[in-house]
């Protein structure tokens, strides 16, 4: 029994799916549901017992206490965080509360029930902190990559709350000895994201003929990498990764976001030449900067690679074929989760830049 928090969503729920059908030992999976999350994500999963869906907030300490103590799981996998930097910038407090508060919170409920196994179980006991490349601040063109010691130096509101969770669970392991391993990936796409981030935005925003708003000169960088990729990786850590440790976790595919969006018109082209009028690549709109945009972001990932045998599989031209199949096959998905609270958001962070 492994207890996951976050599973709803993007990551996590990409996540569940993939250790029920590769470890097969049951999972409780405690989320929110805030409008990131969606039990569509998990229609997979809603007929097998091995999966326990808990709607609450990593917060409530004496849910998770509860679930802990009644459960016994040998692992936690933190994936639950407010996580759009677009979204942090309009309103930060949300971040503090969930990614900083939530995780601190989630760390102490973790920490009574670890304190309280024993021998085996104790020894065995991992809590996996799942974060982001974004926490070690912004490269230039030449610089070299991050490294698991590179300096933090968040700059959006997402980071510092993601960099702070970071520094908590860190100080859990060294102060108390919770046995904790802090992932740090790099951008994530593929089935059942979110379209606010760029990927899914792009695709829905071209098959409905809306203009695919590009940030400044769309010169930022990115590396990207496939879900399943990350899942592998986080299934890797916990079961080799050493306490108090972290790993950087990337696909070695640094890209323009220009050239990001390039890739996607061109598949669309390609698999949907009939139905996309105008063509996508004429969509294509620059609009103003996101304040504190980051330059680039690339990752070392020797550390992993080395110690633990791990590296990403799919290469990002076909990852992100097989991600524009999946939303085309899925049109219904996408329906579900565009609702009217979605227009509002598009309405706050594009209206005022234009029009996406
Ligand atoms: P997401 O926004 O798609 O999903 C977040 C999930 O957490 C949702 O299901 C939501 O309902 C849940 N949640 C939010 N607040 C909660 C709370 N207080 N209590 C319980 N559940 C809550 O995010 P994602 O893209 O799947 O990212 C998952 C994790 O991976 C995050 O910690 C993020 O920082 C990290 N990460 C994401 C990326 C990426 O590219 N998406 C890259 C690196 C790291
Ligand atoms: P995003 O998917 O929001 O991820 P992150 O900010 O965590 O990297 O954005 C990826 C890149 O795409 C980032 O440089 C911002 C840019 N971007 C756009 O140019 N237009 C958009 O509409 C969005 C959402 C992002």
């Amino acid at each position: 029994m492994i207890l996951v928090t976050g599973g709803a969503g993007f990551i996590g729920a990409n996540f569940v799916l993939d250790w029920l059908a590769s470890e097969g030992t049951p999972v409780v999976n405690l989320d929110r549901l805030t409008y990131a999350g969606n039990l569509e994500n998990l229609a997979a999963a809603a007929k097998d017992a091995r999966h326990i869906f808990v709607k609450g907030d990593i917060g409530d300490r004496a849910l998770v206490g509860k679930l802990l103590r009644e459960h016994q799981p040998r692992a936690v996998v933190h994936f639950a965080a407010e996580s759009h930097v677009d979204r942090s910038i309009h309103g930060p407090a949300e971040f503090v509360q969930t990614n900083v508060v939530g995780t601190f919170n989630l760390l102490e409920e973790a920490r009574d029930y670890w304190s309280g196994l024993r021998e085996p179980e104790r020894g065995r006991f991992r809590f996996l902190h799942v974060s982001t490349d974004e926490v070690y601040g912004s490269l230039g063109a030449g610089d070299p990559a991050f490294t698991e010691s590179t300096p933090y130096a968040p700059n959006s509101p997402y980071a510092a709350s993601k960099a702070a969770a970071d520094h908590l669970a860190r100080a859990c392991h060294h102060t108390y000895g919770l046995p904790v391993v802090t992932t740090n990936c790099s951008n994530n796409y593929g089935p059942y994201q979110f379209p606010e981030k760029l990927i899914p935005l792009v695709i829905v925003n071209a098959l409905e003929g809306k203009s695919l708003p590009v940030y400044g000169d769309g010169g930022n960088v990115r590396d990207w990498l496939y879900v399943g990729d990350h899942c592998a990786a986080v299934r890797r850590v916990l079961q080799k990764g050493r306490p108090g440790e972290a790993y950087n976790i990337g696909g070695n595919a640094e890209k323009t976001n220009l050239d990001v969006v390039n890739a996607i018109c061109a598949i669309l082209e390609e698999l949907r030449p009939s139905s996309l009028i105008p063509h996508p690549s004429s969509l294509i709109t620059f609009v103003p900067d996101r304040p504190g945009h980051d330059r680039r972001y690339a990752m070392d990932t020797r550390k992993i690679e080395a110690e633990l045998g791990w590296k990403p599989r799919e290469k990002f031209e076909s990852g992100l074929r097989r991600t524009v199949e999946w939303y085309l096959a899925h049109l219904d998905w996408v329906g579900g989760v565009t609702s009217g609270a979605y227009r509002d958001w598009l309405d706050l962070n594009y209206g005022q830049r234009g029009r996406a």
